[in-house]
């Protein structure tokens, strides 16, 4: 593991719930047309997102911004170069990550294909393991069993949805390691520049968020107390998950993160994902 010039330290600007009324998720992040309505820091965050998710894995641009980015809190990694330098080079983001509060959308359908359409998650389709499918893309009327993120790609068949198809926005369902109930915080789209990968930057921004969740227990009760108190029966009580793409698996495994096997693998914009948990614990201050 490669580790930062002695000289370089990062730091990170902190942006919570910022609107995004002004921005135009079919532009890129430089060129947004009202770009002095948008807050600083959530804008370099979608630069970086841009660079990451965009660029280098092909997602497509209006599915970066999504309904969670407003009302989430977000971090962006900056290098410092520790001298009295504010170049642009230093002043450079590096790296992000945000905190999506509850209430949570329901855990993902196993097997299940995601796209995002105007910031809201839509089933394309699933994937099933090829074998138990039928011709035609129809599958048997008994269901296969959805794939895991084991499964060969190539051993997998991918069933678009009907058109008609209605999407379960009720209850949630119990995993391996939620209730379907507890309310717990995700975080997401974390990302590093390529360049400055390697560096333990990516495991800086967990740790910063994780922190802050712990000082921080009660922050989106205080914000935003109509929907936590919509939703949270219970209180809040560290959970923390991620909907992991599967390549970064051991990277959250080395935060603490475990696997939940209960919650299977889908699929978002073609990129594998698993579900993944660590507890928090809130009385014990470090
Ligand atoms: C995932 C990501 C944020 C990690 O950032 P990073 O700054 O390079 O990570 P760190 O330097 O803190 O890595 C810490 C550990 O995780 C491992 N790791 C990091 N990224 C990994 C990856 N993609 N696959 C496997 N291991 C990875 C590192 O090897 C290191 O472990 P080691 O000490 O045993 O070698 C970065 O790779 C990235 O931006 N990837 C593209 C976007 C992405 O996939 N985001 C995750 C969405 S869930």
């Amino acid at each position: 593991m490669a580790t930062l010039p002695a000289h370089s330290t990062p730091f990170t600007h902190f942006v919570a719930c910022p609107s995004t009324d002004a921005y135009v998720r079919t532009s890129e992040p430089w060129s947004q047309p009202r770009e002095a309505e948008i807050d600083k820091t959530f804008l370099d965050a979608m630069k970086v997102r841009h660079s990451v998710f965009i660029v280098e894995q092909k997602v497509p641009l209006e599915c970066e911004l999504d309904e969670d980015d407003p009302r989430s809190c977000h971090w962006v990694a900056h290098m410092s170069d520790g001298g009295a330098n504010t170049s642009a080079m230093s002043q450079q983001a590096v790296g992000t990550i945000r905190v999506v509060p509850y209430p949570q959308v329901p855990h993902p359908v196993p097997g299940a294909a995601y796209t995002i359409a105007n910031g809201v998650n839509v089933i394309k389709g699933r994937w099933v393991i090829k074998a138990e499918a039928g011709k035609d893309g129809e599958t048997s009327k008994v269901p296969p069993p959805p794939p895991t993120y084991t499964t060969p790609q190539s051993q997998l068949e991918f069933v678009p949805a009907s058109p008609d198809a209605v999407e379960d926005e009720g209850e949630d369902r119990a995993t391996s390691l939620h209730d379907g109930k507890e309310p717990y915080v995700k975080l997401g789209r974390i990302a590093v520049l390529s360049y400055f990968r390697g560096f333990r930057l990516g495991q800086y921004l967990v740790q910063t968020t994780l922190d802050w969740i712990k000082a921080n227990p009660t922050f989106f009760d205080e914000h935003d107390p109509e929907a936590a108190a919509a939703t949270a029966k219970t209180k809040f009580n560290g959970l923390v998950c991620v909907h992991a793409q599967v390549h970064a698996l051991r990277f959250y495994t080395r935060l603490g993160f475990v696997v939940d096997e209960g919650m299977g693998t889908w699929w978002e914009e073609g990129i594998p994902h698993i579900g993944m948990f660590l507890r928090l614990d809130l009385n014990k201050k470090e």
